[in-house]
């Protein structure tokens, strides 16, 4: 099982990073391998032609030279996902959302492309932290899970981890990364 962890976490330690590295762990444990790239660099979609572009067409972005190619290569190869982020403005950090509005363009699951979507049917794990007042994990998972719609992955799990819940959620986080990484089925009974 291949997982890749994606990111926009500027901090390189703290609430957010603590919970990816119990993912990690409990993944890791289940024998999974998992790569963890960050979309600090990606900057937002130019919207080319009339709204449109190469996205449409062929499922690559014009201006992905600025790392946003090298995710997307990742993502074909992943079986798995998990995608973690600070709770901004109760919604993604803007970097994730740069990146997660121009991937779906290009991996959308609806639109006639010559090759099929790379999220398609794949396991996705939500994690929003708000780590201040501890308001919009709700609305952070909500543009998340609407992302996983347009891509036509399956939502494996969401976890809101806050300052207040870091003990039992860090818990819940690492068990569910060891879930994700043993290829646990989503709709089946435990
Ligand atoms: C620009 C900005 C906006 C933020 N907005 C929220 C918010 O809406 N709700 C919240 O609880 N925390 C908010 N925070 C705090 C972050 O969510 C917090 O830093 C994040 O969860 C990571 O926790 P950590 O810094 O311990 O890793 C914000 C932080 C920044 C920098």
């Amino acid at each position: 099982m291949r997982i890749l962890l994606l990111t926009g976490n500027p901090k390189k330690d703290g609430l957010c990073k603590s919970i990816a590295d119990a993912i990690i762990r409990g993944a890791t444990d289940a024998g999974a391998d998992v790569t963890q790239m960050s979309t600090e660099k990606i900057s937002r979609c130019r919207v080319c032609g009339d709204g449109w572009g190469t996205c449409a067409s062929g499922r690559s972005c014009a201006f992905g030279d600025d790392g946003f190619n090298d995710i997307q290569a990742q993502i074909g190869n992943a079986d798995a996902f998990v995608i973690i982020t600070p709770v901004y403005w109760g919604e993604v950090e803007e970097s994730l959302k740069s990146f997660l509005d121009k991937i779906r363009r290009c991996e959308n699951a609806f639109l006639p492309k010559p090759t099929p979507a790379k999220f398609l049917g794949k396991p996705v794990l939500l994690v929003a932290s708000p780590g201040g007042s501890g308001d919009g994990a709700l609305s952070c998972l909500t543009e998340l899970e609407r992302f996983c719609q347009h891509v036509g992955a399956s939502v494996f799990d969401f976890i809101g981890v806050n300052r207040w819940n870091s003990d039992y959620k860090r818990e819940a986080a690492y068990a569910a990364g060891k879930a994700l990484g043993s290829g646990r089925d989503i709709g089946k009974t435990v």
